[in-house]
């Protein structure tokens, strides 16, 4: 298994491009299922997720090729509806293959998934959702089996915004006869980059990046050719590193707006943000003493639940008492423990974390637990003094390309190794 070193040693200077979005990937990936022919992707992100989904999809008879950033996916010959266990067990997203078999193909049946630990995640509004279109749901030896003669276009309310399960339904929806709204959708920017591309393959769509998406289907759609967005993620994660330890560090190739919320918390943390509109870069650099700053996740354009790890490891070196409150997922406080072994001072009470910020962290061996977790342990380790070695580093090759090559290249000591 490999493992990050990383010793602590001073500011990080220079440029970091950003990658293309993991989250944003995945379901355009799934929406390639929709039509016959080969749709091109590019600026797509070197991430095991990705290569998880690539096997799902080649399971299912599509075609794929890589040439760098670049895959082209070929759903000409799509031989296979079923998703076994061993390709989804890992990853929720392959889900969201269900709808666009069922929708094409009138039955699809697909592992019911797995994923990051972070909470029960259920898919009940995914399966409400295409019940609501005219599916017939089974749940039987772990996998759902879904059918339907065809989909009708319906109106949804999600009981939540649920970012997976808008995506899914706007997929399924491009193929159902007539015209389907989804009300309470998520905002989240890799759902707009999603309608683009289904725009793209003919389907009629309004209203994405709002809580209502009107969604008319169509009776056959065409491939696509689409550069996938920035990873809004990854770049705040490095705006958090900037904002610890940056000196004129700037990041570059992301879409600013997409970080008003993290941006706004930054500042009143004190640290220094130079945004150039024109150019999408952002430069950040620490200042010499961080004040403490209370944040609460909620869905786009709120504070992001993704984001909520790595704020947690900033907020540990503010001189004074910072209040987290997780209100996405019930379970996304395990990275607490693993700072706490770096010495951090953190108390969770309930979906609140307390943190008790200003004490400088030493370097130990810590685990990561989950993929923002693993980010959040990352910046604690280019603070803390000494070494620390990061164990089970797996889940953070599903969302961070290449992350150490891209600390290392702006000054951070850290390398990868693998362990006995
Ligand atoms: C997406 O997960 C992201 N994953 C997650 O990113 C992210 O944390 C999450 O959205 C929230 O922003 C991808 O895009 C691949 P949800 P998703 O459905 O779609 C509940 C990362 O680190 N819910 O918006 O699975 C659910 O339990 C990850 O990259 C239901 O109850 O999240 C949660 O409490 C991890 N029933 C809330 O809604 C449902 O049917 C929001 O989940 C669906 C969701």
């Amino acid at each position: 298994m490999d493992a990050l070193k990383i010793r602590g040693n001073g500011p990080l200077t220079g440029i970091i491009d950003i990658s293309g979005s993991k989250n944003a990937t995945l379901p355009i990936m799934a929406a390639t299922i929709l039509a016959a022919g080969e749709s091109r992707l590019g600026r797509v992100p070197d991430l095991a997720d990705v290569r998880t989904l690539q096997r799902v999809l080649a399971h299912l008879g599509i075609d794929i090729k890589q040439d760098g950033k670049e895959i082209t996916l070929d759903a000409t010959n799509i031989t296979e509806q079923e998703a076994p266990y061993d390709l989804v067990r890992t990853m929720r997203a392959s889900i969201l293959v269900l709808g666009p078999l069922l929708a094409r193909f009138g039955r699809a049946r697909v592992s019911l998934p797995g994923g990051c630990a972070i909470g029960a995640r259920p898919i009940d509004q995914h399966l409400k959702g295409l019940k609501k279109l005219g599916a017939e749901i089974k749940l039987e030896h772990g996998y759902v089996e879904a059918t339907a003669d065809k989909l009708v276009g319906a109106e949804i309310v999600f009981d939540m915004p649920t970012v997976g399960g808008t995506e899914h339904l706007m997929i399924a929806a491009s193929l159902a006869e007539g015209t389907t709204v989804l009300r309470n959708a998520a905002r989240e920017p890799e759902i707009v980059d999603l309608a683009v591309v289904l725009k793209k393959m003919g389907v009629e769509i309004e209203g994405e990046g709002t809580e209502r998406i009107t969604i008319v289907g169509q009776k056959e759609l065409k491939p696509f050719v689409h550069d996938v967005v920035a990873d809004r993620i990854e770049f705040g994660t490095f705006l958090i590193a900037g904002a610890m330890i940056g000196e004129s560090l700037t990041l570059r190739g992301g879409v600013i707006e997409h970080q008003t919320a993290l941006l706004d918390k930054i500042k009143q943390s004190g640290a220094k943000v130079r945004v150039n509109e024109e150019t999408q870069e952002i430069t950040v650099s620490r200042a010499n003493k961080l004040e403490p700053v209370n944040i609460k996740t909620a869905p786009y354009p709120g504070f992001p639940t993704d984001m909520q790890a790595q704020m947690m490891t900033l907020l540990c070196q503010a001189e004074g008492t910072s209040v987290i409150t997780e209100t996405i997922f019930e379970n996304r406080f395990m990275h607490v423990a693993e700072l706490g072994r770096l010495g951090a001072k953190i108390r969770v009470d309930g979906g609140k974390a307390i943190v008790n910020g200003g004490d400088k962290l030493s370097g130990t061996t810590v685990m990561a637990t989950d993929l923002r977790a693993s980010a959040s342990l990352i910046l604690a380790a280019l603070v803390a003094d000494g070494e620390t070695i990061v164990r089970r580093i797996y889940h953070l090759d599903r969302g961070y390309e290449h992350i150490e090559d891209k600390l290392r290249s702006v000054g951070a000591c850290i390398e990868r190794f693998k362990e006995e």
